[in-house]
């Protein structure tokens, strides 16, 4: 049994790995050992700066719309094989968006249905490499979030997605999910930069502080690596015990 997180020689896509947790997860596979390629939805690297909090030094960039899931599945991988997937893209509309039909697809299209479509794409590869994905789902699998329920279908969608793609596939990929609380990224924006609902939600988590983009990457490293090796269709939750009450 090795005990190392050490990735030396493993090949590692990231989907959403541009920015926040995603872009945490890709540094840490890559100062672990592992080649690492992201997608994200910009034309290339360099319209990714450190003002937004991106960091994609000795990453391998490739622009794609996780929404064209004809896209996903006509592109030609510059690897020749794939031993980790991590499927870190995601969305949440607004101001009762989500209560409108055309957004409340957008969501579960970015959230769940992306996420279906990358996992069949990368399929035989990762089979081939006896690999591993990982899906970042959310704590709003398993509670109500008041103003969006595009997020919390699309979520709880992808509880059982993981559930049920562990169970098909558990002799050829493990299929896990890692599922966050309140993470200071991009897309909590709109509640970091107002005091009143960061106190709020920071309030409701008994740890007393929402979490770094970095403390996702550790529990992401490890449903990945040869520790989690008897670990199948589990979605952990890393939410400073925001569901412990
Ligand atoms: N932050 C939290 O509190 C929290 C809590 C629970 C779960 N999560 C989940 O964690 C995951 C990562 O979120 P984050 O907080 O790190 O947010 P983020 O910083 O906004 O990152 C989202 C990532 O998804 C990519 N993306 C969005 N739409 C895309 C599209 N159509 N095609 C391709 N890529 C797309 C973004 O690419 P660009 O950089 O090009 O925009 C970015 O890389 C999401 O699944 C989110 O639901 C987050």
């Amino acid at each position: 049994m090795n005990y190392d997180l050490d990735f030396t020689g493993k090949t590692v896509l990231i989907v959403g790995g541009t920015s926040g947790i995603g872009n945490a997860t890709a540094q840490g596979f890559r100062k672990n050992g592992a080649e690492v390629y992201v997608w994200g939805t910009r034309p290339s690297a360099a319209d990714y700066s450190a003002d937004d909090g991106s960091d994609l030094t000795g990453l391998h960039y490739q622009q794609m719309d996780v929404m064209d899931f004809d896209a996903i599945a006509a592109y030609q991988p510059p690897f020749a094989k794939l031993d980790v997937l991590v499927t870190c893209q995601g969305g949440v509309a607004y101001k009762r968006a989500e209560f409108e039909m055309a957004t409340f697809q957008r969501i579960v299209d970015i959230n769940l249905n992306s996420v279906m479509a990358c996992c069949l794409k990368f399929e035989e590869m990762l089979e081939a490499a006896g690999g591993n994905i990982v899906i970042v789902g959310s704590i709003a699998g398993f509670h109500s979030t008041f103003g969006n329920p595009a997020y919390a279908a699309s979520k709880t969608g992808v509880v059982g997605l993981v559930r049920t793609l562990g169970e098909a596939w558990a002799k050829k990929i493990r299929v896990n999910s890692v599922a966050p609380g309140f993470v200071a990224t991009k897309l909590t924006t709109a509640t970091t930069s107002r005091p009143d609902r960061l106190e709020r939600a920071v309030s409701k988590i008994p740890v007393g502080r929402a979490a770094a983009p970095e403390e996702m990457a550790g529990p992401i490293m490890f449903l990945a690596s040869p520790l989690a090796s008897f670990m199948v269709g589990q979605s952990l939750c890393v939410d400073g015990g925001r569901l412990l009450e």
